[in-house]
């Protein structure tokens, strides 16, 4: 089996990792020295957030050199060290790739605003006249379209008017991307998380996206017409293959085995079109963000995972990814107020047993809260602009706590973002010493993972019926059978194992489960991992 149909993936997002310089930023340096706790913790991949030059418009997403490591991270050598550490330890490194769009600061832009006529005139999307050509509206909330002050022409960008979208109908732009991915793979590095890649390509006609007539489209449009539009025009364009195959042709001629994994856009959060873009003559695999924007329900992470399963089908691999950098923290999304851990575990069950790629966003193996912070400490984009309605993203994106000490050890200066009140007891080093933490939970099933046939390999047999409060499923291979068991509710819930199937050795429990000849018992957030024979 390929390394990242089963790989346990652990986002690193450099700024709020580790600190080596007392700057208050984390940095490659920083973060290498912690590369043994995640092997520890269990991970064997790590994606690292944008480590470009940027002027951080949004934080490492503006990128203004694809060809360098930016200072305040360290510089190429330190990312060099990174990789080397990473490799030494049996881990592999994904590289964040942004090619969307630039910075506005990138030469390309520079130049392409400058002369129109010259080298980089088509790279980005130009238009002419007194008005936007469409109404095309940015993630970030407005239209797509600025005006550049000095021609007075407008350009496309679909996220801040700092990150100007790439026209990836230039053979220009395709070639320099190219050269860019190519120099990293040669570099060393093991695939990419491509950032909406689903948004490269654009009709060219650039006409209007239809407005969303549904109750909610229509509340949108005034206050968020990102939201109010079906974005037919502007993202899963069918000329999106072309773009894609190139980018796959790059990833299998490397001397080492590289992925390529989309994050993928969707406002609505179905993430229907997410599987239709991977196979192998596209990427490699796809997020599907779903089960993210799911409530706390068996139902509804039921439904999550299935739909994630029926749209991959048998040929096309799963990722299960639960929390990032830009969405709310898992724990204070699926917290009750007072079961967070309990909670949390479950989600390492959960998450963990499933085939495919795991994806675990740093700090959620802590359960660390969404940071509350006050407007003045605002630095995300959105977050300034919508604030209150909306807070931005600084929330899920405070520094790591690693131990007891001062901002958790993550840094000697001042955090760019404050930590989360609880670091002094909701750290590394305080969890690790306790076999029920949330930690604790993470590393035992990764460590199944690893180990276990079954969890490594098994097919997954997800049941037909979802269930109120249980979520449960198998996984099957030669060698055995494992089920994953959680109670999501406060109750006490019995459960009977299918028919034709009686419980062998226990491998992993949370919270208080008792089973006699297939009759389980699970108290309020139990659940368990538990190897299961056919009878
Ligand atoms: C998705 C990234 O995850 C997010 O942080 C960023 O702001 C946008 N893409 C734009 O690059």
């Amino acid at each position: 089996m390929d390394w990242w149909t089963h790989a346990a993936v652990y986002q690193i997002y450099l700024r709020s990792f580790q600190d080596s310089d007392g700057d208050g930023i984390g940095d490659l340096d920083g973060a290498r020295a912690r590369l043994p706790e995640l092997a520890e913790l269990g991970v064997d991949t790590v994606w690292l957030s944008p480590v470009h030059p940027s002027p951080d418009a949004d934080f490492g997403y503006d990128v203004s050199d694809y060809g360098d490591v930016a200072a305040v991270y360290g510089g190429r050598e330190a990312l060099r060290r990174f990789v080397d550490a990473a490799h030494a330890l049996g881990m592999r490194v994904l590289l964040d790739g942004v090619f969307n769009h630039t910075s506005d600061q990138h030469a390309w832009f520079q130049s392409s605003r400058a002369h129109p006529d010259g080298p980089h005139g088509d790279w980005y999307h130009w238009h002419d006249g007194s008005r936007p050509p469409n109404n095309w509206a940015s993630t970030f909330g407005g239209s797509a379209w600025s005006r550049d002050a000095a021609s007075g022409r407008w350009y496309l960008h679909s996220f801040a008017p700092e990150q100007p979208d790439l026209n990836w109908r230039s053979p220009g732009v395709s070639q320099a991307v190219h050269d860019a991915m190519a120099g990293w793979f040669d570099f060393g590095i093991d695939g990419f998380r491509l950032d909406v890649f689903n948004s490269y390509a654009k009709h060219p006609g650039l006409p209007d996206n239809p407005w969303r007539t549904d109750l909610l489209g229509r509340l949108a449009r005034l206050v968020y017409p990102f939201f109010a539009q079906a974005h037919v025009h502007d993202r899963d364009r069918p000329e999106l293959a072309t773009i894609l195959a190139q980018m796959r042709a790059l990833s299998d001629a490397t001397d080492h085995p590289t992925v390529l994994v989309g994050e993928t856009l969707d406002e609505r959060f179905q993430y229907d079109r997410a599987a239709d873009w991977c196979g192998p003559d596209r990427l490699h695999l796809a997020f599907h963000f779903r089960w993210l924007h799911t409530r706390w329900s068996a139902r509804g992470f039921h439904g999550a995972i299935a739909a994630q399963v029926a749209a991959f089908g048998d040929g096309r691999t799963p990722s299960w990814v639960l929390g990032n950098h830009d969405f709310r923290r898992l724990a204070s999304r699926w917290s009750d107020g007072s079961h967070t851990d309990a909670r949390m575990r479950l989600v390492a069950l959960m998450q963990l047993g499933l085939p495919g790629m795991v994806v675990v966003y740093q700090g959620d193996e802590l359960g660390i809260p969404e940071g509350r912070l006050p407007r003045s400490a605002i630095q995300d984009p959105p977050g300034k602009r919508f604030w209150p309605l909306y807070k931005g993203r600084d929330g899920c994106r405070t520094p790591m706590a690693w131990s007891p000490d001062v901002h958790g050890g993550f840094t000697t200066g001042t955090p760019w973002l404050p930590l989360h009140s609880d670091h002094a007891a909701r750290n590394v080093a305080a969890q690790r010493a306790r076999s029920d933490s949330v930690w604790s939970t993470y590393q035992a099933m990764l460590r199944l993972r690893r180990t276990h046939p079954a969890v490594r390999d098994g097919v997954l047999v997800l049941p037909e019926e979802a269930h109120a409060q249980l979520l449960t499923y198998r996984r099957t291979s030669a060698h055995g059978s494992v089920r994953v068991v959680v109670n999501l509710s406060r109750a006490t819930v019995d459960w009977t194992l299918p028919q034709g199937e009686r419980q062998g050795a226990v491998l992993l429990s949370c919270g208080t489960v008792s089973s006699e000849d297939g009759s389980l018992r699970l108290g309020a957030y139990a659940g368990l991992v538990t190897e299961v024979e056919r009878s």
